[in-house]
């Protein structure tokens, strides 16, 4: 599945070395709660298997540049057939790629999967309130806020705030003119 800077693809075994990398990373896994112990190659072992399986009731994809560089991961969680919802997820763990728009690229094409090929109606995800390149990314997409979780999370010694924000299939719809 491609969008104009990434494609999304499945897991291989070998992503885990980078997957792991990522996950001991504390400025990239702060921004999704505390890394309360050091992630292991094995850890994220299990987990492509776990995503690989084919009635995981979680969908998760890697994300490449289109020259083949994984840069991250994202995808959906909770999905939930019966109101046609999700959680989206997502991390572009090498760091030094932010801001570049793999985040918002690889959120479209999530947005289309959901949408037009799973029809979902309801996509939705929270976000510490300070992480603004996050919620940018969200907005630019066309996630609304919907609520504010007064400190919902601790990290780094802190009770945060978290934004809740999902996009409805009519937001979509609409956008696109559909
Ligand atoms: C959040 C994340 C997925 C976004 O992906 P990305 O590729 O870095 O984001 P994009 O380049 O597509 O968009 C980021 C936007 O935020 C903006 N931005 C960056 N820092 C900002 C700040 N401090 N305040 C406001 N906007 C900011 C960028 O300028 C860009 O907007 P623009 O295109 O209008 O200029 C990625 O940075 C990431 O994985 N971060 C670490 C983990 C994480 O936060 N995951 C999400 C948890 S909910």
């Amino acid at each position: 599945m491609q969008g104009i800077l990434v494609r999304l693809r499945g897991f291989e075994k070998s992503d885990a070395e980078a997957m792991n990398r990522w996950a001991s990373d504390e400025d990239v896994v702060r921004w999704h709660g505390p890394p309360d112990w050091p992630a292991s190659r094995a850890q994220q072992e299990r987990y492509i298997e776990r995503a690989n399986t084919a009635d995981s009731a979680d969908k998760a994809f890697a994300i490449e540049t289109l020259d083949g560089k994984l840069v991250g991961d994202c995808g959906l969680r909770k999905i939930d057939w019966k109101s046609r919802k999700a959680e989206f997820f997502i991390t572009i763990g090498e760091k030094q790629l932010w801001d570049k728009g793999f985040g918002t690229d690889a959120l479209r094409i999530v947005i289309r999967l959901a949408f037009d090929k799973m029809n979902l109606n309801r996509l939705w995800l929270t976000v510490l309130a300070d992480n603004p390149r996050a919620v940018r990314c969200y907005e630019k997409c066309g996630f609304v806020r919907e609520g504010l979780l007064r400190q919902e999370s601790f990290v780094d010694g802190k009770y945060r705030d978290v934004h809740m924000m999902a996009l409805l299939r009519e937001d979509y719809d609409r956008t696109r003119g559909a």
